[in-house]
């Protein structure tokens, strides 16, 4: 079975439950409370069932600045993405430490409390050189980054309610959850498989190497915040069940979403990304080429180089590493430069751009590319979109 420990050794749990509940939620009423958003909210949730273990709260002062600077929380354990809850000055001035406060959704709920340890302001410059590589306002995790207040707000938090998932509710699994099916199914290796896009081949070919030597793949696509031009999560969710039904075992794969915001921090993603994979009980992890990356701001395989500067007992999970991988005509496989002798010119490749002016054309992208069941649900999910969308 497989008994992977959670990041830091025990798997948090911040969600109320029962009269615990009931007595926080009349409390939370008398709080002072601060407005989150869905974002935030998120990560509120994350925190609480426990897939961003070891965090218990958003960072405090101590533990951003060792994030941001060290990669490493202040006690030594590996930590790449700051975890943050930015309030706007004047409201973070009626605040004080020792103090408990509401988190309220835009929609009103009530959605945790945060027992409040310190009160910051940050350099959001030198937070987005570190986390990002770039403070240019073009990179969208930059660009929220510097939309959101520089005063955070951090300290251990309580979940009172969870948001509710409007689509795919059924393939929500806290890491508890998957923990115990990971078990059930008798698998003492999964691999993950983080993705923010539809799954077209080289996506397939990198899973089906990984699954060549582990026991069952962990489908775990994010369906948080993403840029707009990335596809919507639920014609992503389509696909996604297509292509399970027609091409993989059904007994080797199992698809859950990872409902956090996508931060497109690249390389420090791609160790956020390990961690949280293994909270929800994944012992491999797969890491492609520009993990993570957008436009042109990492390195093809820098998300690898920094998973590799790291001492593997710190990580704790193991990165399965893959090369860009592509359809060779002259092989008629999918490939990678690791086993393909060819020329570039025999290499099928298409720019995101172009396949999705394709899509958007109603044309289907070639069988080596995509396969046709995904494509149709992409073309017709393409169809329901405006065009600058
Ligand atoms: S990501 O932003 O979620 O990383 P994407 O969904 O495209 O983007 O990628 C999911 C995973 O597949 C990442 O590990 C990425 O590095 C890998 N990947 C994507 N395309 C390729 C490719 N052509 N060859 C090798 N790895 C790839």
């Amino acid at each position: 079975m497989s008994n992977i420990k959670p990041h830091g050794g025990e798997l948090v749990n911040r969600v109320a439950e029962g009269a615990q509940r009931e007595q926080l939620l009349s409390e939370a009423k008398g709080l002072k409370s601060v407005t989150i958003d869905s974002w935030t909210v998120s990560d509120l949730d994350l925190i609480g069932v426990g897939a961003f273990s070891p965090l218990t709260g958003f960072l405090n002062e101590t533990d951003y600045r060792s994030v941001v600077d060290n990669i490493r929380l202040a006690n030594g354990l590996v930590w790449s993405i700051p975890i943050t809850l930015a309030v706007e000055a004047a409201k973070a001035a009626e605040l004080a430490a020792g103090e408990r406060v509401a988190l309220i959704g835009e929609d009103g709920v009530v959605y945790g409390i945060l027992d409040v340890e310190s009160i910051y302001s940050v350099d959001q410059k030198h937070e987005a050189v570190n986390v990002f590589k770039t403070d240019d306002l073009e990179h969208p995790g930059v660009k929220k980054l510097f939309s959101r207040p520089s005063t955070y707000v951090g300290g251990p938090i309580t979940v009172l309610n969870r948001p509710q998932p409007d689509k795919f509710g059924e393939f929500y699994f806290d890491p508890s959850e998957t923990r115990a099916i990971f078990a059930d199914k008798g698998w003492n290796t999964v691999v993950g498989f983080q993705t923010r896009n539809p799954v077209h081949r080289a996506h397939e070919f990198i899973q089906k190497c990984a699954m060549e030597i582990v026991d069952g793949l962990f489908l775990n696509p994010l369906v948080g915040e993403t840029k707009s031009d990335d596809v919507p999560a639920n014609v992503r969710m389509k696909s996604y069940l297509a292509l399970l039904e027609n091409y993989y075992p059904q007994n080797r794969a199992f698809l859950g979403v990872f409902p956090a915001a996508m931060r497109y921090a690249g390389p420090r993603e791609a160790i956020f990304h390990a961690m949280v994979r293994k909270n929800y009980g994944c012992t491999h992890f797969i890491v492609g080429r520009d993990h993570a990356g957008v436009g042109d701001y990492y390195g093809t395989y820098e998300a690898q180089d920094l998973l590799k500067s790291f001492p593997a007992e710190d990580l704790g999970i193991t990165p399965l590493y893959f090369e860009h991988s592509f359809f060779c005509k002259k092989c008629n496989n999918m490939a990678t430069s690791k086993t393909c002798p060819h020329d570039k010119s025999e290499h099928l490749t298409l720019s995101g751009t172009k396949v999705r002016a394709m899509l958007r054309d109603g044309i289907c992208p070639p069988p080596e590319f995509s396969r046709p069941e995904v494509a149709k649900i992409l073309i017709e999910g393409m169809s329901e979109q405006p065009v600058n969308n």
